[in-house]
């Protein structure tokens, strides 16, 4: 754990932290599961990520800002030999993946809610085989496009800690966000963006099961762009 304090450059949390009142069974699931199933920042982090998961991995994912967590859920229903890390500061969203967590007596799911800064600069080298970062907050207008997740700093975080070859995946449907995202990945160097024509963009990751915003974008007329950019 650093002992940096975050700064305004440094933290990338901008949204809300709480929304309306928890339901009596998730405030229970919350209280009962987020103790074991949360990363312990102060302490230090295990050589092998795997030694994070009770059961036996062999990739260990980052999903950054899992929101309703339909899409964590279901990567881990899909790969129980993955170790999944989810997310997310906001205190409904996790009380809401935790309950499916419990339902379906998942042991590959390891979470963080507060910002996924903090995570990334406990995780050692080289030690994530891929990010998934869907849908980020979009910060559409011009004057706030600096608090956007995408950022040379948290690329530089995500070129530290993916394993050589490892995969960072971003889907949006703020044409803005997804330029922007390119751009800073073109700029930074060090990942290389996998499409090679444009169906790659536009069609998505393999096994895709959509998000909540994912559905909110489409209802209100937005397609998507997917990329995938490997870490050189
Ligand atoms: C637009 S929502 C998308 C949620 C989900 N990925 C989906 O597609 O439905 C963005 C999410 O990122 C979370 N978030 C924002 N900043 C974050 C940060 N610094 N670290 C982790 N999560 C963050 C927000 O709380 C929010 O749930």
């Amino acid at each position: 754990m650093t002992d940096q304090h975050p700064t305004r450059s440094t933290e990338a949390f901008f949204g809300r932290r709480k929304g309306k009142q928890l339901r009596e069974r998730q405030a229970e699931g919350l209280e009962k599961l987020l103790p074991s199933l949360r990363l312990d920042l102060h302490s230090q982090p295990p050589a092998d990520v795997a030694d994070l998961f009770p059961v036996s991995v062999d990739t260990v994912r980052l999903e950054i800002g899992f929101g309703g967590g339909e899409h964590l859920v279901h990567r881990a229903e899909e790969t129980p030999s993955t170790g999944f890390i989810g997310v997310e500061p906001f205190v409904n969203s996790m009380a809401k993946l935790l309950s499916r967590v419990d339902e379906l007596g998942l042991s590959n799911i390891r979470v963080y809610d507060d910002d996924a800064t903090e995570v990334l600069d406990w995780l050692p080298d080289a030690s994530i085989d891929r990010i998934d970062l869907l849908y980020p907050d979009p910060w559409p207008k011009r004057k706030h496009w600096k608090r956007r997740f995408v950022s040379q700093v948290n690329l530089a975080r995500f070129h530290r800690v993916l394993k050589p070859e490892g995969l960072f995946c971003f889907a949006s449907d703020i044409d803005t966000y997804v330029n922007w995202t390119l751009l800073h990945c073109r700029d930074h160097g060090g990942f290389d963006w996998q499409a090679r024509q444009s169906s790659d963009w536009l069609t998505p990751f393999e096994g895709w099961p959509g998000t909540r915003y994912e559905n909110k974008a489409r209802r209100e007329g937005r397609s998507s762009a997917y990329l995938t950019f490997r870490r050189v």
